[in-house]
C-alpha cells in the first residue's frame, strides 16, 4: 500500500515536471532545526529537482520558496514569522509559490496563526504528508487554490522518495520515527506520532547503496535510536553490527540515544566495532534525580553516571557529548548544582546547552512553578562557563597523538591547508594536497586551539 502511494506521488512529480518543462524555474529551502529534518529536506529537494526544480542560494530570485520547521524551541517560531514577513513583500511583487512544512504544523495554534495572519501561504503540510509534497504543489498550480494537507494519525515508513544528498562522503540515514518518551518538557511525541521503525534490509539496502556510491560516513538517526525496533527480536545492537560490516563506511555515528535504553548489547557492539565513533552523545538534560523524575526521563543521576562508567570499562578511549536543559520547572540552585557535578565528573567534549522553552500541550507547559528568565540565563551562562573552561584542557589529550580523520575540504581562510574531522567530531586544521579530500587518513595533532586542532599528515601511516 505504501509503494501505491509513493508510486501516485511519482506520477505527481511527472505532472508538474511537464507543467513545468521550458519554465526555468527555481526553489530554495530553509530547513530549521535537528539533523532528522536535514534528512527530511534532502527527501523534498530529491523530489523538487525531478519536478523540474533548480536550486537557488538566493531567495530573491526563487519561484518556489520551502519551509521545513521546527516547534523544539520558541526560537524556531521567531525565525519562521520574521522569514514569512519578508516573503509577504517579495510575493507582493510576484508570483511565488509559498510552501511550509515539518513539526511545526502539526501544532494547530500555529496553522490558525497561520491561515490568519499569513493567509497568502499556498501550501501547509505536517510531518506524516511530507511525501505528499509533488501532489501539494500540483494542487496549488492547477486549482490554484491554498492546500492544508496536515493528518493527525502517524505516518506510514515510506521507502523509495527521490533524495537529493547534501554532502557527497557523510550521509544521514533516518532509522526511526517518532517517539513513545513523553518527555515533559519535549513537543516531539506529539508532532511526531508513536514510534515507527524502518526494516533492518531497507536501512542496510540504503547504506550498502551509499557505500558503493562512494559514502564513508554515516550518521543514523532516530529521536531515540536505542529503541529501534526491527521485527522479530532485531534490535539496535543487531542493527549496529551489520551496519559495521557494511565495506567501505568507514566512520559510523548515531543520534540520539536515550541512557535508559543504552543496554550492554548496545555497549558490546560498540566496543567490538573499529567503525563507530567514540564520540557517544548521551543526552542528560538534568543532573537533578529530581527535576530528571518530573521530567519523565526515567533515570536518576546515579544510573547516568554507572552507564557512563559501563561505558568507559568497556570502551577506554570513548569520550561523550550531551544535551542539557537549564531552568526547567521547578529546578531549585541545588538541582542545578547537581547537573555542573554531572559535566564536572564526566568531563563532556561537547554539550548542547538549552534554555527551557515553554511549549504549548506539554505537561511542564502546565506547571506553575516556571523559572524566572533572568535566574534561567544565569544559570546558562554559568553552564556555559564552567564547559568552556574544559575545552582547552580536553583539547590537550590529542597534542602528540595519531588521529583517523575524515578530509572535507579547504580551510575556508588559508587555501593551502585542509580541514577535516577527528572521530570525536574535533576540527583538524593541516597542511595537505586537494586530492587528499573525501578520504580518510591517519594525522598527527601538534597544537590545540581552542576550537580547532592543527594537524601535520607528514610520516603517519
Ligand atoms: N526547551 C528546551 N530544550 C528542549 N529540548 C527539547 N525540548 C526542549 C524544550 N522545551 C532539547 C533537549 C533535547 C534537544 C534536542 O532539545 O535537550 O535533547
Ligand atoms: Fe523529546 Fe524525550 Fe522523545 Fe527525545 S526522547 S524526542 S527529548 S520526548
Amino acid at each position: 500500500m505504501e509503494a501505491n502511494e509513493i508510486q501516485e506521488q511519482k506520477e505527481y512529480i511527472n505532472k508538474v515536471s511537464n507543467l513545468n518543462t521550458g519554465k526555468k524555474l527555481k526553489y530554495h529551502i530553509l530547513t530549521m532545526g535537528c539533523q532528522l529534518n536535514e534528512n527530511d529536506s534532502e527527501k523534498l529537494v530529491g523530489m523538487l529537482e525531478q519536478m523540474g526544480y533548480k536550486e537557488s542560494t538566493d531567495a530573491s530570485d526563487a519561484d518556489l520558496y520551502l519551509i521545513n520547521t521546527c516547534c523544539v524551541r520558541e526560537n524556531a517560531e521567531e525565525k519562521l514569522f520574521g522569514k514569512l514577513g519578508e516573503l509577504k513583500k517579495i510575493k507582493e511583487n510576484r508570483n511565488i509559490i509559498i510552501a511550509i512544512g515539518g513539526c511545526m504544523m502539526q501544532e494547530e495554534h500555529i496553522t490558525q496563526k497561520l491561515k490568519k495572519s499569513y493567509p497568502f501561504v499556498d501550501i501547509i503540510f505536517g510531518t506524516h504528508t511530507l511525501h505528499k509534497l509533488p501532489e501539494d504543489i500540483y494542487t496549488a498550480i492547477t486549482k490554484n487554490k491554498k492546500v492544508k494537507d496536515v493528518i493527525d494519525i502517524d505516518g506510514k515508513v515510506y521507502e523509495g522518495l527521490p533524495i537529493k544528498r547534501s554532502n557527497n562522503r557523510q550521509a544521514s540515514v533516518t532509522i526511526m520515527y517518532g517517539c513513545n518518551n513523553f518527555c515533559s518538557y519535549c513537543i516531539v511525541p506529539y508532532v511526531r506520532g508513536r514510534e515507527r521503525s524502518r526494516k533492518p534490509e531497507d536501512i542496510l539496502n540504503e547504506i550498502k547503496q551509499l557505500a558503493k556510491e562512494g559514502y564513508k560516513e554515516i550518521t543514523l538517526l532516530g529521536q531515540n535510536v536505542n529503541s529501534y525496533n526491527g521485527g522479530e527480536g532485531y534490535k539496535f545492537a543487531n542493527l549496529l553490527r551489520d551496519v559495521d560490516k557494511i565495506e567501505g563506511i568507514e566512520i559510523i555515528r548515531f543520534v540520539s540515544p536515550h541512557p535508559k535504553d543504552f543496554t550492554d548489547d548496545v555497549i558490546d557492539a560498540i566496543a567490538d566495532s573499529r567503525k563507530i565513533s567514540r564520540l557517544l552523545h548521551v543526552p542528560l538534560q538534568s543532573g537533578s534525580t529530581e527535576v530528571l523524575k518530573v521530567m519523565n526521563r526515567k533515570y536518576t543521576k546515579e544510573q547516568y553516571l554507572s552507564l557512563i562508567d559501563r561505558i568507559k570499562d568497556k570502551i577506554p578511549e570513548v569520550v561523550f557529548s550531551t544535551d542539557i536543559i537549564v531552568g526547567f520547572p521547578g529546578e531549585t540552585e541545588e538541582d542545578f548544582e547537581h547537573t555542573l557535578d554531572v559535566v564536572k565528573k564526566v568531563n563532556f567534549e561537547q554539550i548542547f546547552m538549552f534554555i527551557y522553552s515553554r511549549r504549548v500541550g506539554t505537561v511542564a507547559d502546565r506547571m506553575e512553578n516556571q523559572i524566572p528568565e533572568e535566574i534561567k540565563h544565569k544559570r546558562f551562562d554559568r553552564l556555559k562557563a564552567l564547559y568552556e573552561e574544559n575545552i582547552e584542557k580536553n583539547n590537550e589529550k590529542y597534542v602528540g597523538t595519531n588521529q583517523k580523520i575524515l578530509v572535507e575540504g579547504q580551510s575556508k581562510n588559508n587555501e593551502k591547508m585542509l580541514t577535516g574531522r577527528t572521530d570525536t567530531n574535533k576540527v583538524v586544521i593541516f597542511e595537505g594536497d586537494k586530492e587528499l579530500i573525501g578520504t580518510t587518513i591517519n594525522i598527527k595533532i601538534v597544537s590545540q586551539h581552542r576550537w580547532y586542532l592543527k594537524g601535520d599528515s607528514r610520516d603517519c601511516p
